[in-house]
């Protein structure tokens, strides 16, 4: 499905929000600086067309890899606007081709929600993360109420009804509706990532409560802190 939308994911992704997503975007590389994270070794999954990717240029990491399963979505990205730093692999964020404690940074935009087998995903992550470096997580949550009312209509409603349209696919933007209503809440998620050694340490409400950027510290597993196993 990905591949399919992948020519105007961009366009839509930015018109569906007003622009905001670029804002939402920008506001993590600033807190990466504002909070001084170590940055070194940076990698965004789910990179999709990459305009994650080409904002976290700017903190200037000695690795920075943009990693997808989906073909399209990278070629298009290399396309799109190349930048001599990044390095595109393709890969399955259930099985991600890195070694163990290399990443100080992982950030997924919009991508946690599409994953397969999130628990997966998550140990994965968990595993190419080093202790004390961070899972930066921007997704849009299930909500609750008045809120979730208005969300049903637009992008329940609107979204599809566009989105389908000018991509040209019968049901991409119908799923995109699909996938939240079947996702988390932002308390759920977070009870999640702690299975998996995530600690969250604060998020930042991006527009109504249902788009958020969740930080995460990566815990020493207990078994390190153990003097006899
Ligand atoms: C909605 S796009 C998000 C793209 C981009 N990160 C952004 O901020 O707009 C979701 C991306 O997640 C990717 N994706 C979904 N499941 C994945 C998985 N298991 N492993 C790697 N990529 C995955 C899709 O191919 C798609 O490019």
């Amino acid at each position: 499905m990905f591949d399919e939308i992948a020519p105007t994911y961009d366009k839509l992704n930015h018109a569906f929000t007003l622009n905001l997503d670029k804002v939402w975007r920008k506001k993590i590389v600033q807190e990466i600086l504002k909070r001084k994270y170590e940055k070194n070794r940076i990698l965004d999954l789910a990179t999709g067309t990459g305009d994650l990717a080409l904002e976290l240029v700017n903190l200037y990491p000695e690795v920075l890899v943009a990693a997808d399963f989906s073909k399209e979505m990278l070629d298009y990205q290399r396309r799109k606007k190349s930048n001599p730093l990044i390095e595109l692999v393709e890969a399955d964020a259930s099985n991600l081709p890195f070694n163990d404690v290399y990443f100080d940074i992982v950030t997924i935009g919009f991508g946690v929600r599409n994953f397969f087998d999130l628990k997966k995903c998550l140990k994965e992550i968990s595993r190419v993360i080093k202790p004390g470096g961070r899972l930066i997580v921007l997704e849009i949550f299930k909500s609750n109420g008045v809120i979730n009312k208005i969300f049903n209509f637009y992008f329940g409603k609107v979204v599809p009804a566009f989105g389908n349209r000018v991509s040209g696919s019968s049901h991409a933007y119908s799923y995109l509706f699909n996938s939240v209503e079947n996702f988390h809440t932002l308390d759920e998620f977070g009870g999640i990532c702690k299975e998996f050694s995530f600690e969250q340490e604060f998020k930042e409400n991006n527009f109504l409560g249902i788009v958020n950027t969740i930080y995460f510290c990566k815990k020493s597993e207990l078994k390190n802190n153990l003097a006899f196993s």
